[in-house]
């Protein structure tokens, strides 16, 4: 290379050098400014809410906003406008942002809990987000753990596994970050707050309604999900009743048995293998819910035995409320989702402003008595399904009685 050659590139090597340290400076510039915007923290809300619009629609695995943008004031009006702000000391006038960790959509009852939850919050002026993990506790603790590193107030969670989640109730006390147990209890967790129905007295009210019908002879049990705080409780409950009757030799249990993740095809697997242990000779049937129901009474029919033995279930799904007006199901249990969605909605509003509602229950979780609000479920069967679930409006009398004419 020729020495003008040489001392040409040295040239250009020297400006590409002193280039890069002139784009260097203003990209520094650039973030200086940005990241002034970013303390007040509408610029980290609201890009989590322009992520999550997004992918919002299916709310299934992905987070379900709130809709609308947040407003623009940073929500200075809202009624639930944040006092002391969040627990990273920022925004003292944003609204309350509360997060809901959802177990699954799969049960029929969830979607309510999902829509009329977001509505109760939203009519208290704060916003709400939303995921549902799908019985997935890796990703349910991950999708927590956005919320609370996005800024959330208060975390309403639905747990898929009750001992799983009380990782997260620690990763979001360490955040400063409330969490309130919805419907389903978090074990060994200092949990703030548990929201749910009297889950004992769901059991009860299931064995009353079917040892009416059937004081004595052979009873299959058809559990929920083991890693399920509630599957435990309505067994407590459905045995309350029962023990008395197998002491005394009225009533033996032929079968009983969980049900892994609540799902009817499981169900549908145990009550196979009731009948077949027992040679169809079964007299009464009490499923943990409505879904488990559906499997039992599939395999009943299978069997030509579907309306002959009775089995009770739990939710008042449409499905049971049409088995229950046609026949194959005897009875099930109401819970009034919009109490359950209205009250969780105000304490988590009340909370996250920093106040601490009174509980007049306490429940043990194995760590802590937590305080607890337990609200009343309700037995359906054919004589009061109209005056229950049709009247409150949780199903239209057109499409219980769809598949069956009313009894008149
Ligand atoms: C709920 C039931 C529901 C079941 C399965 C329980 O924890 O209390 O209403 O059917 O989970 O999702």
């Amino acid at each position: 290379m020729a020495g003008g050659e040489r001392s040409l590139q040295r040239i250009g090597e020297r400006l590409r050098a002193i280039g890069l340290v002139l784009l260097l400076l203003l990209v520094m510039a650039g973030c200086e400014g940005g990241s002034g915007d970013g303390v007040n923290g509408d610029n980290e809300v609201s890009g989590v809410n322009g992520d999550n619009e997004g992918d919002g629609g299916n709310g299934v695995g992905g987070p379900l906003h709130g809709e609308g943008a947040l407003p623009q004031d940073g929500g200075a009006h809202s009624p639930a406008a944040s006092p002391q702000g969040n627990s990273h000391g920022e925004d003292l006038e944003r609204p309350i942002k509360i997060g809901f960790s959802m177990d699954t959509l799969l049960e029929e009852r969830w979607a309510k809990d999902r829509e009329l939850f977001r509505q109760s919050v939203e009519a208290l002026g704060a916003e709400v987000e939303i995921y549902a993990s799908n019985g997935d506790d890796a990703l349910q603790i991950m999708q927590a753990e956005t919320m609370i590193s996005g800024g959330i107030d208060l975390l309403v969670i639905v747990p898929h596994n009750a001992e799983a989640t009380a990782a997260i109730v620690k990763k979001a006390h360490s955040s400063g970050v409330k969490v309130i147990a919805y419907d389903r209890l978090v074990k060994n967790a200092e949990i703030d707050l548990y929201v749910s129905f009297d889950n004992v007295l769901v059991g009860e009210l299931q064995a009353q309604a079917i040892t009416k019908l059937v004081p004595r002879g052979k009873y299959v049990y058809i559990g929920g999900a083991e890693t399920d705080n509630n599957a435990h409780l309505f067994k407590e409950g459905v045995f309350n009743v029962l023990q008395p009757m197998i002491d005394s030799g009225e009533i033996k249990v032929v079968y009983d048995q969980w049900t892994k993740d609540w799902t009817p095809a499981n169900a549908k697997l145990n009550m196979e293998a009731a009948l077949k242990a027992n040679r169809n000779d079964i007299d009464a049937v009490i499923a943990a819910n409505d879904g488990t129901a559906s499997g039992v009474i599939a395999a009943l029919e299978a069997h030509g035995l579907a309306g002959s033995i009775p089995v009770a279930g739990q939710d008042a799904e449409l499905a049971a409320a049409q088995r229950i007006v046609g026949g194959t199901q005897t009875m099930t249990v109401y819970k009034p989702i919009h109490e359950l969605t209205l009250k969780a909605a105000e304490l988590a509003v009340m909370m996250a402003r920093g106040e601490m509602p009174a509980a007049d229950r306490k429940v043990n979780n194995g760590k802590i008595e937590v305080p607890s609000v337990l609200l009343a479920p309700i037995a359906v069967d054919k004589s009061n399904i109209d005056e229950t679930i049709i009247k409150d409006g949780f199903h239209t009398r057109q499409d219980v009685y769809r598949y069956a004419p009313p009894a008149r």
